[in-house]
């Protein structure tokens, strides 16, 4: 199981010559696991099926460098996004170079140094948790509690989507995966801790470049592992009134293809990302 992929390249990447020494392991996390161009289309297209109305406001939760922030602003000039991540240092990298340089839509997004625990004022008309991070509240009182957050600062309307991954590879300690990126470096997710007792699962990032140096451990995640029947009722204990899992179908060669749509049975694969979308 890899951690999220990119689902496409939009746009033509340039190729910088990284190492280990020079390389801003913010960027290289930017470039290998997230897509938000990707994901701004799929939540704005979901929303609208679901709401008949166009999404303006988002809250990003867990939102790091913001990337999915400054994706949402450029995409229309009504929208606006804010942002919670407890870390000042990773929301300044991002005001630096996320926010900053795309100019005016950047404006529209505020940043908020919380806990997602705490109350942040305002409601959005998405809210989203994505790339697992919400994994990190390992216990059912503490991620319920994040659940009623969620819904909390969400408008009567709104939509929360969070990500999950699973399937049989996920359950396999030590397991390294290399992915060569575009950008000229491999990315490795290294699934290091499995414990099938309570599914507490360590991961890490790791990176390599072409003159031979090494990035290990860039990023660490002490997450628990949660399932998709725990998730949605949760998600339902914590007042939602619907969950729905958006499972990615495939091509010809049974490869991922980047479409997701809302299925109430599967068949287990070897390693699967879905979402939840789940209605107040
Ligand atoms: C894996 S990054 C996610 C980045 C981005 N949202 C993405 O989709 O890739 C996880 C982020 O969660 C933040 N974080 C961890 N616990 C948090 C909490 N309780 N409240 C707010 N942010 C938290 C960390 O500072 C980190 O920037």
């Amino acid at each position: 199981m890899s951690k999220k992929k990119k689902k496409k390249t939009s746009k033509k990447t340039p190729k910088p010559k990284f190492t280990a020494k020079t390389a801003d392991k913010h960027a290289l996390y930017q470039l290998s696991v997230q897509d938000a161009d990707y994901e701004v289309g799929m939540i704005s297209r979901i929303f609208k099926r679901l709401r008949g109305r166009k999404a303006l406001s988002v809250r990003e939760d867990f939102c790091g460098t913001a990337l999915f922030c400054a994706t949402w602003v450029k995409s229309d000039k009504q929208r606006t996004a804010l942002g919670v991540d407890l870390d000042p240092g990773v929301l300044q990298w991002g005001i630096e170079h996320n926010l900053s340089p795309i100019g005016e839509p950047g404006n529209r997004v505020k940043l908020a140094q919380s806990n997602v625990l705490d109350k942040v004022p305002g409601r959005s008309d998405i809210c989203i948790a994505f790339n697992f991070s919400y994994w990190c509240f390992q216990d059912r009182p503490t991620l319920l509690e994040y659940f009623k957050r969620a819904k909390q600062a969400l408008v009567d309307d709104g939509l929360f989507f969070l990500d999950a991954y699973g399937g049989y590879e996920s359950y396999e300690p030590d397991l390294e995966e290399p992915r060569k990126i575009d950008a000229g470096f491999t990315y490795i997710w290294h699934q290091d801790v499995m414990d099938p007792i309570n599914n507490h699962v360590v991961n890490h990032i790791h990176f390599e470049f072409k003159d031979g140096t090494k990035m290990r451990k860039a990023f660490t995640y002490d997450w628990r592992l949660w399932t998709l029947p725990e998730l949605r009722e949760l998600l339902l204990e914590a007042g939602f009134a619907d969950v729905t899992v958006y499972w990615e179908g495939a091509d010809e060669e049974g490869e991922g293809n980047g479409v997701y749509r809302p299925r109430k049975s599967v068949t287990n694969e070897a390693g699967w990302v879905a979402y939840l979308v789940a209605t107040p």
